[in-house]
Formats: structure tokens, sequence, C-alpha cells
């Protein structure tokens, strides 16, 4: 058997579009939907995620402002960057590209974003409202997974999914998506402290790999039929590549492949969904202040 990898680049390429149309409608009635980001410090892959992002707000007609400040910036200094920022009538959305430097607190500066501009979806507020089925802006790498489980017609209903991984940002809010009534998986959630990770993940109709470690979810780990959603990127040593690394997910690609029945790819699986999501929630934090 040989799954069908799923491309998110191309279901990607087509959320950017649709939100570009409505972008351009926006316009016309003289509303430029903008965005801040911000980054702390030259994290590489920090710098590149957001140069990426940047990229994609050009490319879908929307403004940003972009905000690079040095890795010894304050908490302070940041906390009165994004009052500025939540007090700008023409700024829709902030983004605090994350993680920062150990000595700012990073809840702080979440919690200090204004509910109605968090288009990462990672205020309290809107996790509250996202746990008890409210409007509120999903977080984009969860979201992405679900329209990318919607598109390749992956059925969830009645699925037993599995997520490695509790990050705030990926794992405990995909269980809780995946777990709501529109998507009706029944779900596990796996982590460091699980004693038989490999006895479980067999028992996925859905995988979802969200830990961080370059292949650590192997073919013997992959019940046959499963789909494989691989949310992880690493960068690995690769003397032979151009930058001298290249990106590898936490899943063993090519015999993963030989035993699930979808799987996505690293890169141009999920990674480019984070992004087109973060456009269509900023189209929404636009839409909303009309
Ligand atoms: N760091 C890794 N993923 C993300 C994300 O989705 N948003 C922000 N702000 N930082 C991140």
């Amino acid at each position: 058997m040989s799954a069908v990898v799923i491309d998110g680049f191309a279901v990607a390429a087509s959320v950017r579009s649709r939100v570009a149309a409505e972008v351009a409608t926006l316009v016309q009635r003289g509303i430029s939907p903008c965005l801040a980001v911000v980054l702390v410090g030259e994290d590489p892959a920090s710098v590149s995620y957001v140069s990426g992002k940047e990229k994609a707000l050009a490319e879908v007609g929307m403004t940003d402002r972009s905000y690079r400040l040095p890795s010894h910036t304050t908490e302070s200094e940041l906390l009165d960057l994004i009052a500025r920022l939540n007090a700008d009538t023409s700024v829709h959305g902030i983004l605090v590209q994350l993680p920062l430097p150990r000595h700012i607190d990073e809840a702080r500066i979440i919690m200090a974003i204004d509910p109605a501009k968090d288009v990462d979806g990672f205020h309290p507020v809107n996790v509250g409202n996202m746990v008890i089925d409210r409007p509120c802006f999903l977080p984009c790498t969860p979201h992405g997974v679900l329209v990318l489980l919607r598109e390749a017609g992956i059925e969830t209903r009645g699925a037993h999914a599995v997520v490695v991984g509790r990050s705030n940002i990926v794992g405990k809010p995909l269980a809780i998506l995946l777990a709501r009534r529109d998507c009706n998986s029944t779900v596990t959630v796996c982590h460091t402290g699980t004693r038989d990770l490999p006895a479980i993940t067999k028992q996925a109709d859905i995988l979802i790999a969200a830990v961080g470690k370059p292949r650590v979810i192997t073919a013997d780990m992959i019940k046959p039929g499963a789909a494989v959603i691989d949310v992880g990127v690493n960068r690995v040593e690769d003397p032979t590549a151009k930058k001298g690394f290249r990106l590898v997910g936490d899943v063993d690609f090519q015999p993963a492949c030989e035993v699930a029945s979808f799987i996505t790819p690293v890169p141009r699986g999920v990674g480019p969904m984070t992004i087109a999501m973060l456009m269509e929630n900023t189209l929404l934090a636009a839409q909303r202040n009309l």
C-alpha cells in the first residue's frame, strides 16, 4: 500500500485565494485588513516563519506592520507596544511570534493582547470560548489540520483520533476541536508520561503527530490504513542541502507511507495551512470591525 500524500500547499493556496477575494471587497470599501507581526530576537526558525507570514499577507492583499525587536527587549517594552497596537484602530490583528526570549513571560504577553485582535487564538478568552463552542478565533495550526482532514475526505465522525503532544499551540486545542460535536472523534492525548505509546498510536484511525522531535513516529506505530497528520517541523543537519539543514516531520515519512492510507508531508503539509488560517483569522478580525 502507498498512502495518498495530502498536498497542504495546494489546499492552503485555495484558502488564500478565497481570502484574497474577500480582502479585495473590503479594500473597495476603504478597509485594508492589517496584521501587526511582532518578532523578538533572531531565532532562525522564527525569522523564517515570520517572513512566510509576511509574504502571505502581501499575496492576499493585506497590510502588514512588522516589528522586529532586539532579543534584549524587556517585558514592559513589549507590553507597551501591545497596548499601542490594541488601541490602534487601523490594526485588526496582532501576532507575537513564539517562543519569546526566556526573560519575557509568554502568558503575560498573550493575556495583554485584545482578544478581538488575537488572531492566533491563544488568549484565554478565545481558548475558553473554543472549549465551550462559542464564537472565537480558532488557533491556526489545529484549524488548518481540520481543514486538511475535511478537504482530503477523511471521516472524523466516530474515528479514534490519537494526538501525540499536549502543547498549548497544537496538541491541546486539536484534542478539544476533534472531540467537538462537528468532528465527533473519540480522542486520546499522548505525551511524555504515556506508558506504552505504540500500543495507543496503533489504535488510531487518525494519528496526529505534534511532538517536535524528528521521526519519532515510526511505521510500526501506525495502524494499517490510518490517516497520519504530521505537525512536526524539525531541522536536521544535512551537509548536502544549501542551508546545511533540511526539514523533517515527527513521522518517519517513507516507511509510514507504506502503512498509512493518507499522510501529510513535511514540508508542504500542515505548515502552509497554519499561514492560510492566519490570513483567514485576520480577515475575520477586519470584518468584525466593520
Ligand atoms: N510559534 C510556533 N507556531 C506559532 C503560531 O502559530 N503563532 C505564533 N504566534 N507563534 C508560533
